[in-house]
């Protein structure tokens, strides 16, 4: 049985009332039963559902990558990308102290130092390179370099070479807040309109989406804050309407407009970019944060988008790994339609939450 027959049938299945409700009737007994307890709940999971097992696995060979990532040279280096990022943070506190970064510096050197005598040498995308350069040589310049280990790495950081292809116009290093005063901010109003006009659209035009104004939007997206300045997530865009057709029609949440998407969006999160499980949740929150930011954009440049759910479900997940070729450490986090809206087309009026609903203040809520 294919995935579209298996889906349709699914949905009959659970469109008999009967199904349903004798489905929720054991979940509230099971799960009343599993809830008092993680001594039920979690050998439950791990024996019985097999919910989680995709995701442990996944961790397990991410931290395994990342170990074995972090000896090789990438256009875009993990531990560079982080360690800088701290030193940057280092760098602004405004009490700042001639000695920090002693847990991370000696890594960050010698990170920076492989990279910088690998054969191939500019292995680093020049502006990571130039950036690594920029924030250590700030870094050395106002610690104490009596202290023994910031002496040793200064002595080894000044013994390389510079980076080749440096912008010598630019100091990738840390800058006043002031400086940023010569961006134009929307107003507020403005920002309204554009919130209220982007809308999740379903009916698109049959109209090829310009990958220029798709790459204008990104450049918008990789400007997302992401932790630890990591962007541990990439997006893989099909605009060939052989591969959308196949790829839209993957998740649930695209049933009766698969088929209209001139371009879809599979949003993919690197896991392998962490050394512990306890960042698990860092690509969803990243990438989602990116989503955002492009979908504005996009609307900016007269596009639409939808966001499509990417469900957990073994079976999904192995044929987008398939036509993907994702490896056991990737895993979609959204898939997303882009296009240019049809005129008539229909938008839900999925109504917001009040303000009341959404945030509060001050409220430490009722002890359990
Ligand atoms: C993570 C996520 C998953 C979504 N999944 C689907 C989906 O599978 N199918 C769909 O038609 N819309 C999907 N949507 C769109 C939502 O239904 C839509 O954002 C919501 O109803 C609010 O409408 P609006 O985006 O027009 O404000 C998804 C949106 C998000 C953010």
């Amino acid at each position: 049985m294919n995935l579209n027959s298996l889906k349709k049938t699914a949905k009959k299945i659970l469109a008999i009332p009967a199904v349903r409700k004798t489905h929720r009737s054991i979940n509230v007994v099971l799960y009343g039963l599993l809830s008092t307890t993680k001594l039920l709940a979690v050998p439950y999971h791990l024996i019985f559902s097999r919910a989680f097992d995709r995701e442990i696995f996944a961790y397990t060979k991410a931290i395994f990558q990342y170990n074995r990532k972090v000896m090789q040279a990438h256009p875009s280096n993990i531990v560079i990308r982080r360690n800088i990022h701290r030193l940057e943070k280092g760098l602004i506190m405004e009490n700042r102290r001639k000695v920090f970064a002693l847990d991370y510096i000696e890594e960050t050197v010698e990170n920076y130092a492989q990279l910088m005598q690998s054969p191939k040498k500019s292995v680093l995308e020049a502006g990571e390179m130039q950036w690594a350069y920029d924030v250590l040589t700030a870094y050395f310049a106002c610690t104490d370099d009596t202290q023994p280990l910031i002496g040793r790495m200064k002595t080894l950081f000044e013994s390389l070479p510079k980076p080749e292809g440096m912008d010598s116009s630019v100091k990738l290093i840390p800058y006043e807040s002031k400086e940023r005063a010569k961006y134009q901010t929307p107003t507020y109003d403005q920002f309204m309109d554009l919130s209220r006009k982007r809308r999740s659209v379903r009916w698109f035009q049959d109209k090829a989406v310009p990958r220029e104004l798709v790459d204008k939007a990104l450049q918008a997206a990789a400007l997302a804050p992401s932790a630890c300045n990591r962007q541990p997530f990439k997006y893989r865009i099909f605009d060939d309407p052989q591969m959308v057709k196949k790829i839209a029609n993957i998740p649930f949440g695209t049933s009766g407009y698969a088929d209209n998407l001139p371009m879809v969006i599979v949003v993919v999160g690197d896991l392998s970019d962490y050394f512990s499980p306890r960042d698990r949740h860092t690509i969803y929150v990243d990438a989602a944060l990116s989503v955002m930011s492009f979908m504005y954009a996009l609307e900016t440049l007269g596009l639409s988008s939808v966001g499509i759910q990417w469900p957990d479900f073994g079976l999904l997940e192995s044929k987008m790994k398939k036509e993907l070729n994702l490896k056991e450490y990737e895993r979609p986090v959204i898939v997303i339609g882009v296009g240019y809206a049809k005129d008539e087309g229909k938008i839900p009026c999925s109504k917001k939450k009040p303000l009341d609903e959404l945030r509060s203040y001050n409220d430490l809520g009722a002890s359990s």
